[in-house]
């Protein structure tokens, strides 16, 4: 059978190396790719946004299943342009991806549905939400978060700690600071304790999680600096103990199940809850409709089955006869970028020691990278993700990081305290 992945980074990297793992599988198509992804699929040169081309191409092509990986495509509708031609998607309807898109329609959501999430309001002007904001620190709060309605490209949101930081943003926000995304902004209270990541197939009958994931926001070690895509990622998460996990599926999958059944969204594809766990209280920050990057990497670094088979079933709305086999081993990703990001970098650069590092047992997966005259150049900020599966966290750890120490180009950045959080002592609360 035949496949179309639709993406170009780290994430549509991993899902295309495990696609291609299937024996169901004949041939993965992946638009439009980039040059890790050509060494396991057949790149196409056709936009992620380009929806005519992009079901052109599979009812050309014959493609008995199409993934899709970004959340754009998705909240442009694109998974209802293939439903519409009868082939099986992997991906929410446009509707459904406003859960991801919308800031304010998943809160709203989480709030008809009783699913945990911090105390907030949404504004359409400028004014009224300086009221709110000024009225909070007037309060007592120690800080506040602003989150421009819609999709931001990561960007649209400000843990302020500060009111005049955050009536600034607010005012950037409504002054076009993130286009038509900035006209209506979700405030609400700050909430503390440790993030993670939750992702969990669902087919609109079933809703089955994956196994725990932690990604690294910020850019430099400490969790300091600015917030990015993700600059590494580990799984299993110990923050998710047995409890948490326990309370995770009654609050908020079991009731987000029910949610979209209400409320007739078609979603067939993966939800990805952001959390931040407080005392071994989950509450939801954010919804996105997709697999999270770079958390997909170390969670299918340590999945066993036939991860097509997964996504076809999830696709045909079967999600319950899917097998999810998981290995004990936990695998960590350490993303390489390039110097700058995620403010100005360069591309272009070549990259040594993918050979070697693959040698010493590592998968990387490559997210902004090109081929030019047959060697790989960097071509995006965050480039490589150098994964890697042992016994225990912290041969994962020693692995990963002497791949990296392979591999290398101009002006290369990464973290060194990937996963360290994870050899922390969590106490199941
Ligand atoms: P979001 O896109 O909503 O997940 O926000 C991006 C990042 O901002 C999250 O990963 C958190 O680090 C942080 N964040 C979002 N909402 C809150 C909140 N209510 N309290 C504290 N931090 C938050
Ligand atoms: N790693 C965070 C995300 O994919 O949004």
């Amino acid at each position: 059978m035949k496949v179309l992945v639709i993406g170009s980074g780290g994430r549509e990297h991993a899902l295309c190396w495990a696609l291609a793992k299937s024996s169901q599988v004949d041939e993965v198509f992946c638009a439009p790719g980039n040059a890790g992804i050509a060494s396991v699929a057949k790149c196409v040169d056709i936009g992620v946004c380009d929806t005519d081309k992009l079901v052109d191409f599979a009812v050309a092509n014959d493609i008995s299943l199409v993934a899709v990986g970004p959340e754009l495509p998705l909240c442009n509708g694109v998974a209802d342009a293939f439903r519409a031609k009868n082939i099986p998607v992997f991906g929410p309807s446009g509707e459904a991806a406003q859960l991801e898109g919308s800031k304010d329609f998943a809160k709203e959501f989480m709030l008809r549905h009783g699913i945990p999430t911090a105390r907030g309001a949404s504004f359409s002007d400028a004014s009224s939400a300086r009221k709110y904001i000024e009225g909070e620190f007037a309060s007592g709060a120690n800080g506040i978060v602003v989150k421009a309605d819609g999709l931001a490209a990561g960007k649209g949101v400000l843990v302020a700690e500060t009111l005049s930081e955050a009536l600034e943003f607010s005012d950037g926000c409504f002054g076009g600071a993130f286009g038509d995304s900035g006209s209506k902004v979700v405030i609400e209270e700050k909430l503390s304790g440790e993030e993670a990541s939750l992702l969990a197939l669902c087919d609109g009958n079933t809703i089955v999680p994956l196994v725990s994931s932690q990604d690294h926001k910020r850019i430099w070690d400490g969790d300091t600096g600015l917030n990015t895509g993700g600059m590494g990622a580990y799984s299993p998460a110990p923050v998710v103990t047995p409890k948490v996990e326990k309370r995770i599926r009654e609050q908020i999958l079991d009731p987000f199940l029910r949610g979209i059944q209400e409320e007739k969204l078609d979603f067939r594809g993966v939800i990805f809850v952001g959390l931040m766990i407080d005392k071994g209280m989950p509450k939801v920050l954010e919804f996105n409709v997709r697999f999270g990057d770079p958390e997909i990497q170390p969670v299918l670094r340590r999945f066993e089955g036939d991860w097509f088979e997964v996504l076809r079933l999830v696709a045909c709305g079967r999600l319950a006869d899917a097998k999810l086999v998981w290995s004990d081993e936990p695998a960590v990703s350490v993303v390489m970028a390039a110097g700058g990001y995620p403010g100005h970098y360069d591309k272009g650069d070549e990259i040594f020691g993918l050979d070697d590092a693959a040698a010493a047992g590592a998968v990387v997966f490559h997210a902004g990278t090109k081929l030019v005259d047959g060697k790989v150049v960097t071509a995006g900020g965050r480039v490589l993700g150098v994964s890697y599966r042992a016994k225990d966290i912290p041969s994962a750890i020693a692995g990963a990081y002497a791949a990296v120490g392979k591999i290398s180009w101009k002006n290369v950045q990464y973290r060194k305290d990937i996963a360290q959080k994870a050899l922390r002592p969590h106490e199941d609360i």
